[in-house]
């Protein structure tokens, strides 16, 4: 949450370097944005509420730059709390990323000596830090204030006295980027891939001090020198251009069937380490959040039907295991970014306890892979929309694939899973396509909806509801099919649309009858299935794929909120109040 840029170089177009930075961040938050530069020994700021979409910046020409979008947490969305924040003596400019948990009472003791224009929590650690430089050494005296802020952050702050960057962090992710007499630093990698592939992902309590020639890295309890570790990422800049979709979320769905395809390609060996690990471990968790905790889920479900010990755990109630993590039993942590705090979070409490840990993730070099003991890349690509999608299906893509090698079957998994790469190809490209746009024009004005399955579906139904709720702003609701006679069946009203997924599985036959249920008060039967049945108003047709029919139904799934979306107007990449990368509780 939140985007944090800066350079220092040689060029004389740091504001268009920062923006343009900016614009691959603001899937991290897009409340309002803002820049600023050193020009003729003044910081000159410019900042916006809103989106950045195409804006130009007017900023003068300058080497040295740092920009902030933002994701509000302290302090509404106004201009006066965009970043970056200026000092009393207007020389220091703040840019941050978490939250400052005791910013109250550092406010509280430097009210009377400082003066402050925002609401914000960031502001009263800019200010500290200002005291806390005022004589002396900067990188002490900026180490010092670090160590009085509670709470997982990531500074850059402008010096404009020393025409310096520095960075420190702890908890929120901060990567440099080394260029030719020009350096950088981001949230994350993608913003630096215009400008270099040679990267230093900042750890946490360390603390950075950038020129336009040198990079030098401190802990920030000792204050000792450490050797920056530069790694070359052999990415490219171009994965994560529109080309020819109209949103990225429409990109990232179609994107699937290659992203599918080519882990079924996955080594054995990766997916025989993790099949491992769970037989010789007494129990496996695996942990994530909103559509990772789905996927997790769907590992819980595939793993029990092996007879296997298996819980799938939301990232935030993660709380409620600590008790029960040992070192006997192993952790699956899947998250797309690889930078949700509430699962990196979980993983330090996992390191502490010595328990083994695969990270299955799709950001190579974030903070979960660099602390797994295995890791297991998803290769999807850039996942720009902020809704997550081909990351989703790649994650059940690993998961069957240990299922089907656990069970004994891997080559006839890897064959279906294969088939289900084809099928969404098929769903995406063909009359299905059209199909699902007519239902999503014919339901587009309803209020509530809801989603039931039974079983391995049910992770599924649970996701569906999530990716209709997110881009869509319809409230639906995944529900197990059983369970909705138990309550939620009083919602069904005349026409409630409910979708119903019936793969051709051991619980065909009880779905089918929760949907008769609904169908008997009023509700509008949407089904995916095998086979057409009379109780459905609409059916979409998905061939039987065995477990691997997960794939497929998700596709549909994201399709339908894709299509809501539209239909409603709405801009499904950036959907209000969210935020791509949650790196705060
Ligand atoms: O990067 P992660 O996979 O850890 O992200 C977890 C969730 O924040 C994410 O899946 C979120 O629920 C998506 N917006 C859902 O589409």
């Amino acid at each position: 949450m939140c985007g944090i840029f800066g350079v220092i170089g040689k060029d004389n177009n740091s504001a268009q370097t920062v923006l343009n930075g900016l614009k691959k961040l603001e899937y991290r938050g897009y409340d309002s944005w803002g820049i600023a530069i050193k020009n003729n020994g003044q910081i000159k700021i410019e900042r916006h509420v809103g989106k950045i979409g195409q804006a130009q910046t007017k900023l003068p020409q300058s080497t040295i730059g740092l920009g902030h979008t933002r994701w509000a947490t302290h302090g509404g969305v106004t201009i006066g709390n965009a970043h970056p924040h200026l000092d009393c003596t207007k020389k220091l400019c703040l840019v941050h990323n978490g939250i400052v948990e005791n910013f109250r009472s550092i406010k509280e003791s430097l009210t009377k000596t400082h003066r402050f224009s925002s609401e914000t929590d960031t502001e009263a650690a800019l200010h500290l830090i200002e005291e806390k430089t005022k004589s002396g050494s900067f990188l002490k005296g900026f180490q010092k204030a670090f160590s009085q802020v509670h709470g997982m952050n990531a500074f850059i702050i402008l010096n404009a006295k020393t025409n310096e960057l520095f960075a420190i962090k702890n908890g929120s992710p901060l990567t440099i980027g080394l260029g030719k007499n020009e350096n950088y630093i981001s949230s994350d990698v993608w913003a630096l891939l215009d400008h270099t592939n040679k990267v230093i992902f900042l750890e946490d309590n360390q603390m950075a001090h950038i020129s336009q020639d040198s990079v030098k890295i401190f802990n920030v309890k000792t204050g000792k020198s450490i050797k920056p570790k530069i790694t070359t990422l052999n990415w490219q800049a171009e994965q994560s251009k529109l080309g020819k979709f109209h949103h990225y979320m429409e990109k990232e769905i179609f994107d699937q069937p290659k992203v599918i395809d080519n882990l079924v390609r996955l080594d054995k060996k990766i997916i025989k380490k993790t099949a491992d690990l769970i037989s010789q471990t007494s129990k496996t968790y695996l942990l994530g959040c909103g559509t990772a905790y789905y996927a997790a889920l769907v590992g819980e479900y595939l793993l029990n039907f092996l007879g296997i010990d298996a819980n799938a755990i939301i990232g935030s109630e993660f709380s409620k295991n600590k008790n029960l993590l040992t070192q006997d039993k192993a952790f699956i942590m899947l998250s797309q970014s690889g930078e949700t705090i509430d699962v990196i979070e979980a993983v330090n409490l996992a390191k502490k306890r010595k328990m083994p840990i695969t990270a299955i993730t799709n950001v190579l070099g974030s903070t979960l892979y660099r602390k797994a003991d295995e890791k297991i890349l998803l290769s999807a690509g850039q996942e720009v929309a902020v809704a997550s999608t081909k990351a989703f299906t790649a994650k059940l893509a690993i998961l069957l694939q240990v299922y089907y090698y656990l069970k004994g079957d891997l080559k006839a998994g890897k064959q279906l899973i294969s088939q289900s790469a084809k099928v969404s190809q098929k769903i995406i490209k063909g009359k299905t396509r059209q199909l699902i746009k007519n239902i999503a024009k014919k339901i587009k004005d309803v209020d509530n909806m809801f989603v039931i399955a039974r079983s391995l579906s049910f992770p599924i139904a649970l996701e569906t509801a999530l990716k209709i709720k997110e881009v869509s702003y319809i409230h639906a609701e995944g529900y197990a099919a059983g369970e909705l006679k138990h309550g939620p069946i009083a919602l069904i009203d005349q026409d409630t649309p409910c979708i119903v997924i019936a793969p051709n599985d051991n619980t065909y036959t009880d779905t089918i009858s929760s949907a008769h249920e609904v169908k008997a008060r009023g509700g509008f039967i949407i089904g995916l299935s095998h086979e057409n049945n009379p109780v459905f108003d609409e059916f979409i047709q998905v061939p039987d794929l065995k477990e691997a029919t997960v794939i497929p139904n998700t596709v549909i799934a994201q399709l339908l909120a894709y299509d809501l979306a539209i239909a409603r107007g709405l801009n499904p990449d950036k959907p209000r109040n969210l935020a791509k990368s949650v790196t705060v509780k």
